[in-house]
């Protein structure tokens, strides 16, 4: 039985045989509409989501399965103390694959030792967000058909940014890779990503403050928001949320075919007047994150299609 709790247990490989899953379900939808009948999928989110929770569920009905499920913790028996192992041992008596938000680093691996159903890790703490990097990852690959050879800038809040730590991990196996990492000094990239994941395979990366410096190197912008849940302080927050601003007029050195993504919700980090610049792909990220959960369902059920 697998689980999905960190970006990293899926090979090379098997990335690429999500993203070919997730194409063949774009293509041929009726092929897919009942290959879960029977099935049970629940999300467990103990933390607010729209697109992770809601595009989890979308994904299980298009098979054909079912949706079960809480969306905060103060509906389930969270609220009464019950602890995480409890939940999912009872939970993996109603339903075969479970999708699990929660604020604590490491719950969901916690979650997948109990279980007795495969667990996907829907995003921990500032730790990971794996099936959101499946979602960039398709993305990518659409609009560039390709994963490689590219400079990716990661800018924002890359501290907290779970979305960024996973992405960059991903990202770290394709050859011709490179990052700029756009942050103010305060959220800079966790050391560990460096050191662990970059350096050993000696990959070019720089650590910058100025987007505007970046953006013409760049082919892939990642943007992201300044995570206010996970600051201990309010006058932090405050002091660094509007560091980075997309604006049309920032653009103007970026190249023609850059591609602009966001794992949102945004808060203020890309002007709305940049939503209709065709390099803005932050939208259909959201919609591939549909596909390539229902492609992660059908491999970890291994449903045969
Ligand atoms: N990208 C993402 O995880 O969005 P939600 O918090 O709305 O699920």
């Amino acid at each position: 039985m697998r689980n999905l709790i960190d970006i990293m247990e899926l090979s090379v490989e098997e990335l690429q045989e999500l993203i070919d899953r997730a194409m063949d379900i774009i293509a041929n939808p009726e092929k897919y509409a009942h290959v879960c009948a029977g099935k049970k999928l629940a999300t467990l989110f103990f933390e607010p989501s729209t697109r992770t929770r809601l595009s989890f569920e979308a994904a299980m009905y298009e098979l054909g399965g079912h949706v079960l499920g809480f969306s905060e913790a103060q509906s389930s028996s969270a609220s009464k103390g019950e602890s995480v192992s409890d939940t999912v041992r009872v939970v993996g008596c109603y339903a075969d694959i479970i999708a699990m938000r929660h604020p604590k680093e490491g719950a969901p691996l916690v979650a997948s030792r109990k279980a007795g159903i495969p667990v996907i890790n829907a995003g921990d703490g500032g730790h990971n967000h794996p099936t959101q990097t499946l979602a960039d990852l398709l993305t990518i690959y659409r609009e560039k058909g390709r994963l490689t050879d590219m400079t990716i800038g990661v800018c924002g809040d890359l501290k907290f940014g779970r979305t960024v730590h996973s992405l960059v991990s991903a990202m770290s196996r394709y050859p011709g890779v490179r990052f700029v990492m756009i942050s103010p000094e305060e959220l800079k990239i966790p050391k560990y990503i460096l050191t662990d994941v970059l350096d050993p395979k000696g990959i070019e990366y720089e650590e910058v403050t100025s987007l505007e410096g970046a953006m013409p190197k760049l082919d892939i912008l990642y943007m992201t928001r300044v995570q206010r849940e996970r600051f201990f302080n309010e006058a932090d927050y405050v002091r660094l949320k509007d560091s980075y601003i997309l604006t049309p007029d920032k653009l103007k050195t970026a190249k023609n075919d850059l591609c602009i993504l966001h794992p949102l919700p945004r808060v203020n980090e890309i002007s709305v007047a940049v939503d209709d610049d065709p390099r803005a792909c932050y939208f259909k990220q959201a919609l591939n994150g549909k596909y390539m959960r229902m492609a992660l369902i059908l491999k970890l059920l291994e449903v045969d299609v």
